[in-house]
């Protein structure tokens, strides 16, 4: 099964809108270097039309970094799934951690959200991960399973099929601790497992799965020789053109 590996920059609420469009220009300009990696971009909301003008025309896809579940209405503060789309983004990173535990996002609220997403034909990066208290209790199996089984219920074959799945140990993210490859390879195998129960194993084979948590171009290229690591979601180091595409070029 050969799928296409996929290298997504998160990056979160950074930069301004000169840095922005520099560092999208810079990424563009230097695509070819990823090879068939599928690049995503995810700017904050503000500009992601600056983004996507500097990436107009490259193969380098635009993403949001989250969206409310509503197509319209009273929601002061928040953005519809068809206003990501309608900027150009193809993409929408829903349940990231930060999401989950600054924000109070739980698998019911990301459930809702990858529904909306799919709805306006966009597609969703669903984050799952434990933190290191459940990783030290042993309980990673059990709390991957309830975010994964929560966060996907209801979704047909067809819509799961779709999907990208982010798997980010909690205790990896902007720490500099990266998971082992081992460890990494095991949570993917358990979520394509689980994809497979929730479609089939067919649908599950498809499903890009990235792992996310301090990749650097350095560490990039042991993750990315495990056979269900299909890619990165990368926070810190996609501010920096060289480091994003290094990670890109390991996954190439
Ligand atoms: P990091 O963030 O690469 O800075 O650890 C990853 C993420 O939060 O998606």
């Amino acid at each position: 099964m050969s799928r296409r590996n996929i290298v997504a920059g998160n990056w979160k609420m950074n930069l301004d809108r000169a840095k922005a469009r520099e560092l999208a220009t810079a990424v563009a300009a230097r695509s070819a270097e990823a090879g068939s990696v599928e690049l995503v971009l995810c700017p904050p909301a503000v500009y992601l039309e600056t983004v996507g003008n500097a990436i107009g025309g490259s193969e380098v896809a635009l993403g949001g970094q989250n969206m409310h579940d509503k197509a319209s209405g009273a929601f002061t503060g928040e953005i519809a799934p068809s206003m990501l789309a309608d900027l150009g983004s193809r993409f929408v990173i829903l349940g990231h951690s930060e999401r989950r535990t600054l924000f109070g996002e739980t698998d019911t609220t990301v459930n809702a959200k990858t529904k909306a997403a799919l709805a306006s034909g966009l597609t969703p990066i669903v984050c799952v991960g434990e933190t290191l208290e459940e990783r030290e209790g042993n309980r990673t199996q059990a709390v991957v399973t309830t975010q994964i089984n929560g966060s996907l219920a209801g979704l047909s074959p067809t819509d799961v099929e779709k999907l990208v799945i982010a798997y980010e140990p909690v205790w990896a993210i902007g720490t500099g601790k990266v998971a082992t490859p081992q460890q990494a390879q095991e949570v993917h195998a358990l979520i394509r497992g689980l994809l497979g129960s929730l479609a089939s194993p067919a649908v599950a084979a498809k499903v890009r799965i990235q792992y996310g948590g301090s990749v650097k171009p350095d560490n990039a290229a042991d993750l990315a020789v495990q056979p269900d690591i299909d890619g990165a979601l990368v926070g810190g180091a996609s501010l920096k053109a060289d480091d994003f595409l290094g990670i890109a070029k390991a996954f190439a």
